[in-house]
């Protein structure tokens, strides 16, 4: 058990805040968008979905990352949702030197970048973009979905994990 999560005192701090949030586990995605005719992409868990009907998801960037502007430039986004195989790819578009630097390759969905070889694409417009706190909470209509058979790779507690599916499950959604 975390030792530094069972004090009593419910002190509420950036460190103890992100490590508290890490338990709750995520996939992880590239967000992706196109300014002057370059590609952008940053790597963020911070992707819900928020409507069916409409369709409507939404990614939360922090207003100090480049991507932010970008978004509200361009007014349009994507979301790769990243496979196991995919980890190189989001440490790379979170700012990490890698050893071996690696040249993504995009496909363009409706006007949108998106990841090559991911599990889902979701090409998106932008309907709202609300300031909250140090971020900015974009929300997108699914204007397009293209949607891979494949693992998902997993963040839980500040590293990459994949999922190993085991036995059948009790409850299906
Ligand atoms: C697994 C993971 C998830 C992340 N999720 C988010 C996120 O949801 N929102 C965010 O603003 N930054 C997130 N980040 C941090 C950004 O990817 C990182 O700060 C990036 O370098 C910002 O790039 P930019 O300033 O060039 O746009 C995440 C990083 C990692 C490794």
């Amino acid at each position: 058990m975390a030792q530094e999560l069972t004090t009593e005192d419910g002190v509420v701090d950036a460190l103890r805040l992100r490590k508290a949030l890490g338990t709750f586990v995520s996939g992880v995605t590239i967000v992706t968008t196109e300014v002057d005719g370059e590609v952008h992409g940053m790597t963020a868990n911070a992707f819900t979905s928020v409507s069916l009907d409409p369709p409507l998801v939404l990614v939360s960037i922090a207003a100090a990352a480049k991507m932010d502007d970008r978004i509200k430039q361009s007014g349009r986004y994507g979301v790769s949702i990243l496979c196991k195989q995919q980890e190189d790819l989001s440490l790379h578009f979170a700012g990490a030197r890698l050893k071996q630097p690696i040249a993504p390759e995009f496909q363009w969905r409706k006007g949108v970048p998106l990841v090559k070889g991911a599990l889902v694409h979701f090409a998106c417009t932008v309907t709202d973009s609300h300031p909250a706190g140090d971020h900015t909470l974009h929300v997108g209509h699914v204007d397009a979905l293209y949607h891979e058979h494949g693992d998902p790779l997993v963040f839980f507690t500040g590293s990459f994990k994949s999922l190993n599916f085991q036995g059948e499950t009790t409850w299906e959604f």
